[in-house]
C-alpha cells in the first residue's frame, strides 16, 4: 500500500499530449479515477509547438500569398511585408485559447493533474518530485522529441521546428534540412514569407512516404512557387560565422542561408524514465506495443509518438481512447494503421489514406488506378490550383488508397478515409452524389470514373 492512499487511481498516465490526455478524458468519462503526469503544459507537442502553431503559420502564408496573389482574381491589393510580431501574437491567441479550452475540459474530467516530471519507479508506479502515485494500469505518453544529426548542434542559426516557432524576423535565406513533413510545411510558410529556401533531402524524392505521384507534383508545384529542393543529397556538415551558416553536402557543395532549420524526423522521449528497469521492451528508444497497446508488462500500456508508428496527433487520441476503453472492459476493436488519414499542410496541400500504388501493388495480384486531375474541378479552378485525386483499387475490389494533392485538398480526407475504411466500391462512391461545385466533386468524379462512368473527365 502506498503511504498516501489518495495517490492511488485506477490510470496513471505519464504525458499530458495528445495520447495522454485523450485517454484521460475517456477514462474519466468511463467512471475511471485519473492521475495524469505532466513535466510542461497540457496538450503537447501537437498544442503548443507542433500541429497547431505550426498551421497557424501555414495560414498566415496562405494570407500573404492572397494578397500577393490578388491581381489574378481582379483584385488590387498590394502585398507589403510579413510582420512577424503579428503573426506570432496571431498564432499564440489560438494557442492559448485552446490551452484554456484543454484545461477547463481536464477540470470538468475532475482529472487529478501532477505537474512535474514522472519517472517508472516499478511497473505501476510513477515518482514526480518526489510523490508517488500508483496506478492499476499505467499508460506511457511521453512522446517525441526533434531529433538532428550526429555532429549537429542545435543552437544559434541552426533550428529545429520548435525554435523556428519564434522567430522574430523573416530569415531571407532557409536550408530545410529533410524533405518530409516538416520540411516541406516550412519551406511552403517561408517562401510565402519571402525567403530563399533550399531543401536538402537524402531520399530521391520529396514527402517520400507518399504515393509517387504525389511526391512528383508537389515538385513540380514546388519548382513553380521557386521552391529549390536537392533531392538524393546527402548533409555532410554546417558551420556557423556571424550572421550565416554554411550547410555543406556530401559531394563538396556548399550551401549559405541564415538558416538552416532541422527536420530529419522526430525520436521518442523514453530516456531515463525507467521503462527498460520495469520490464518494459524498448527498441532504438521506441516502447513495443501490440495492437491492444499493451507493452507486455500486466496492466501498462503505451500510446502515441513513443510507439512505432505514423506520428500523428489523431493517431496518439485514438490510441488513447482505445486504452481507456480496453481498461475499463469495453473490449474496443484495434486501430487499423493504415486507415489513419495523412495530411500534409503545405501548398498545395496533400492528402491521403491507404496504401500507395506501390504498396498496393505488393499487396493485392492485381491493381486499378484512376488519376482525376483538378483541371476539370469547377472549385479547384476557381481557386486556380492545380493538383489530383488518385485512387487506388484491388482490381474488382474495394478502394485500398486514395492520394489528393490541390490546395485545401487536405479538407477532403474525411470522405476518403471514410472509403478506405468502410472497404467501399468505386460503384458505391459513385453512386452517392457530390455537391457542385465543391473540391469534394473532385472525389466523387474520381470514383464515378473507376466505375466506368466519367463524367467531367474523358474516359
Ligand atoms: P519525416 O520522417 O517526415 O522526414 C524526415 C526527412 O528527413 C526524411 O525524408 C529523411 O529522408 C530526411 N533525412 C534524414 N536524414 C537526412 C540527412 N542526413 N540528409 C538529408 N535528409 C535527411 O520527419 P519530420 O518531417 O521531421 O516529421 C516528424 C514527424 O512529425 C513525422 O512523423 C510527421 O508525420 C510528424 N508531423 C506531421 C505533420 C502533419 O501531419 N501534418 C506535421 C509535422 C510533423
Amino acid at each position: 500500500m502506498p503511504a498516501d492512499a489518495e495517490s492511488t487511481f485506477d490510470v496513471v498516465i505519464l504525458g499530458g499530449g495528445s495520447g495522454g490526455y485523450a485517454c484521460a478524458f475517456r477514462a474519466a468519462q468511463l467512471g475511471l479515477s485519473v492521475a495524469l503526469v505532466e513535466k510542461d503544459k497540457l496538450g503537447g507537442t501537437c498544442l503548443h509547438v507542433g500541429c497547431i502553431p505550426t498551421k497557424a503559420l501555414l495560414h498566415a502564408a496562405e494570407v500573404a500569398d492572397s494578397a500577393r496573389e490578388s491581381s489574378t482574381f481582379g483584385v488590387k491589393a498590394t502585398f507589403e511585408s510579413v510582420d512577424m510580431s503579428g503573426v506570432n501574437a496571431y498564432k499564440d491567441g489560438v494557442v492559448s485559447r485552446l490551452y484554456k479550452g484543454l484545461q477547463g475540459l481536464a477540470k470538468a474530467h475532475r482529472i487529478e493533474m501532477v505537474e512535474g516530471e514522472g519517472r517508472l519507479v516499478g511497473p505501476k508506479t510513477v515518482e514526480v518530485a518526489g510523490r508517488r502515485v500508483t496506478g492499476r494500469n499505467v499508460v506511457l505518453a511521453t512522446g517525441s522529441y526533434a531529433k538532428s544529426l550526429p555532429g549537429l548542434e542545435i543552437g544559434g542559426r541552426v533550428m529545429t521546428s520548435e525554435q523556428a516557432l519564434q522567430l522574430q524576423d523573416v530569415p531571407a535565406r532557409v536550408v530545410v534540412l529533410g524533405g518530409g513533413v516538416i520540411g516541406v510545411e516550412f519551406a511552403s510558410v517561408f517562401r510565402s514569407f519571402g525567403s530563399e529556401v533550399t531543401i536538402v533531402e537524402a531520399l530521391p524524392r520529396l514527402v517520400a512516404a507518399e504515393d509517387e505521384a504525389i511526391s512528383k507534383q508537389l515538385e513540380r508545384s514546388f519548382r513553380k512557387r521557386k521552391i529549390a529542393f536537392k533531392t538524393g543529397a546527402r548533409f555532410d556538415g554546417a558551420t556557423q560565422s556571424g550572421d550565416t551558416v554554411t550547410v555543406s553536402l556530401e559531394g563538396g557543395e556548399r550551401i549559405e542561408a541564415d538558416l538552416l532549420l532541422v527536420a530529419v524526423g522526430r525520436g521518442p522521449v523514453t530516456d531515463g524514465l525507467g521503462y527498460e528497469e520495469a520490464g518494459v521492451r524498448v527498441d532504438r528508444g521506441f516502447v513495443i506495443a501490440d495492437e491492444r497497446c499493451r507493452t507486455g508488462v500486466d496492466g501498462v500500456y503505451a500510446v502515441g509518438d513513443i510507439v512505432p508508428g505514423l506520428q500523428l496527433a489523431h493517431r496518439g487520441f485514438a490510441q488513447g481512447v482505445f486504452v481507456a476503453e480496453d481498461i475499463a472492459g469495453l473490449e474496443p476493436a484495434p486501430i487499423d494503421e493504415m486507415g489513419i488519414p495523412r495530411v500534409t499542410y503545405c501548398d498545395p496541400e496533400i492528402a491521403s489514406v491507404g496504401l500507395t500504388e506501390a504498396q498496393a501493388r505488393e499487396k493485392h495480384a492485381e491493381v486499378e488506378t484512376y488519376e482525376y486531375n483538378l483541371g476539370g474541378n469547377g472549385k479547384s479552378q476557381i481557386l486556380q490550383t492545380q493538383g489530383f485525386v488518385k485512387l487506388v483499387r484491388e482490381k474488382d475490389g474495394p478502394v485500398v488508397g486514395v492520394h489528393m494533392i490541390g490546395a485545401r485538398m487536405g479538407e477532403q480526407i474525411g470522405e476518403a478515409q471514410l472509403i478506405y475504411n468502410w472497404e467501399a466500391l468505386p460503384s458505391d462512391v459513385a453512386g452517392l452524389v457530390h455537391a457542385h461545385p465543391t473540391q469534394n466533386e473532385a472525389l466523387g468524379e474520381a470514383h464515378l470514373a473507376l466505375a466506368g462512368k466519367p463524367l467531367h473527365a474523358h474516359a
